[in-house]
């Protein structure tokens, strides 16, 4: 079961940026795509990079820490699909971003 929680403002993430937050004890990486705003898990699968602090070119990611590469709408390495970075399902609701989360935390 998820729920869903606020974890920005709109405002705060602007069009061609990548934000970083914690929420309900997961790192969240946070994208806007032209006005598109999608969230993956923040922990890049090479060696932990936090990928909401990555650049952003165009719909994909690159890790701050190697310079691997992401499509955040679908959390696929372009080269090899078969590393894949979980998604969550985003809504916006009255300026601020929601992320839906699994009710229970991380063990
Ligand atoms: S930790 Fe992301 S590319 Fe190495």
């Amino acid at each position: 079961m998820n729920k869903l929680v606020p974890v920005a403002k709109l405002a705060d993430l602007e069009p061609g940026s990548c934000l970083s937050v914690e929420v309900g004890g997961l790192g969240v990486a946070l994208f806007n795509v032209d006005g598109n705003i999608y969230a993956l898990d923040n922990t890049c699968p090479h060696a932990g990079g936090p990928l909401g602090e990555g650049t952003l070119h165009g719909d994909v990611v690159e890790c701050p820490w190697h310079g691997w590469r992401f499509n955040v709408r679908t959390g696929e390495k372009p080269q090899n699909p078969d590393f894949k970075v979980s998604g969550y399902p985003v809504e916006i609701k009255e300026g601020l971003i929601h992320v839906s989360i699994p009710a229970e935390p991380p063990p």
